[in-house]
């Protein structure tokens, strides 16, 4: 008999992102893996991430007509086929030694943006020039040698900055601890070029020192204003941060854990999602990041009111279990799965998500 045609695809190397995961855990040295996986102390933070989807359902909506549904959407002017960003991680040609430049050209061939990190491998000039259209919002940290940083960022064409306010200190990482971690620190130190910057052993000597000068709110507003380039605040978790945030000029605002590797025990980024939102009121746009690991996960977080999400981990993952190729097939499987959920509940477009399309679900 002939075989019917599949159901499934049967031609792809990675069907799900567990697979993908799983793939990128072998790959990795037991203590590079350690560094991409874990959070900070006893890891409360990076558990609660999850469990909170855990406690969320989406209500089906029977016969809505829904086909086809579309995930495009805009943030701060740039477009998005899909609401999902990169995440900016340091330290990336750990996982694989293309690092950031895989994963912009992975965000550039699937319509979405990359945040391109400080600390990462290649310079913010290098990941733009490879990807101009993907590359296209910068992170930095609010240290001493912001303005020239800024400046820099400026200059490569990047659309917007994304200052992470959540890391004056580094968290307190335990698995790094144990494994006595000492990777080579010219995989974070891609940017830490030219006049102006510190060296290797000094950025990083900050960051675990507890002495160094901690920026506030209005240190922050005077920098961003002396760049001019629109700003994203990376990091907030409270309703408090969040007006500070706004108050301080912010364009954007990212409720984020920093995936649970800065304080610990916080609460999950996700049960701080619709207070933040709440404050915000539509002023801005709200990202999340923190725990996201499905289709599902986005869908959730943008009924609860993000205007996209951010992914870290899962990037990594891509990155590590197969280059550029390995985040490509992340995004992909993404989209499928919100599309499928989109059909299911009835949401024509992103622009449609309403907190009534989720139920708070004792399991
Ligand atoms: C290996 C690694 C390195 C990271 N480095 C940075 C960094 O240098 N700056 C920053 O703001 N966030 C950094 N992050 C946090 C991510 O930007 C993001 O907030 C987090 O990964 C989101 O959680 P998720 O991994 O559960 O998606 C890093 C995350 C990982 C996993």
């Amino acid at each position: 008999m002939e075989p019917l045609a599949a159901m499934y695809p049967q031609d792809v190397e990675f069907a799900v992102i567990s697979e993908i995961r799983d793939a990128a855990l072998q790959a990795l040295a037991p203590d590079v893996a350690d560094f991409l996986e874990g959070g900070a102390g006893e890891e409360v933070t990076l558990r609660a991430n999850r469990t909170a989807f855990g406690r969320w359902g989406v209500r089906p909506r029977p016969m809505s007509g829904v086909s086809a549904p579309s995930t495009a959407t805009t943030l701060l002017g740039l477009p998005l086929e899909l609401p999902v960003l990169t995440a900016p991680f340091g330290g990336d040609a750990l996982f694989h030694e293309q690092g950031h430049l895989a994963v912009a050209r992975a965000a550039a061939a699937s319509g979405a943006v990359a945040i391109v990190p400080e600390a990462g491998t290649f310079s913010y000039e290098r990941v733009a020039e490879t990807a101009p259209d993907a590359a296209r919002i910068a992170q930095i940290h609010p240290f001493d040698h912001f303005d020239v940083v800024a400046e820099r960022i400026r200059d490569a064409g990047y659309a917007a900055l994304c200052v992470t306010v959540d890391c004056p200190t580094a968290g307190f990482r335990v698995r790094n601890r144990v494994n006595r971690f000492a990777p080579d620190l010219t995989y974070f130190a891609g940017n830490l070029v030219g006049e102006g910057t510190p060296d290797v052993a000094e950025m990083f000597g900050r960051l675990v020192s507890h002495d160094s000068p901690a920026w506030d709110w209005d240190w922050l507003a005077a920098a961003t204003g002396r760049c001019g380039l629109p700003w994203i605040a990376k990091g907030v978790l409270t309703a408090e941060a969040a007006g500070h945030a706004l108050a301080a000029g912010a364009s954007a605002l990212v409720v984020s854990n920093h995936g649970g590797r800065q304080t610990d025990p916080a609460p999950a980024a996700l049960d701080a999602l619709p207070e933040v939102v709440a404050e915000v009121g539509g002023r801005v746009p709200v990202l999340f990041d923190s725990g996201v690991r499905s289709g599902a996960d986005v869908f959730v977080a943008l009924a609860l009111g993000a205007d996209a999400v951010v992914i870290g981990r899962l990037a990594a993952y891509g990155l590590a279990a197969g280059g550029e190729t390995g985040v490509r097939r992340v995004f992909e499987l993404l989209a499928e799965e919100l599309r499928t959920l989109m059909i299911l509940a009835g949401v024509p477009d992103v622009a449609s998500f309403t907190p009534d399309l989720v139920a708070r679900c004792d399991r």
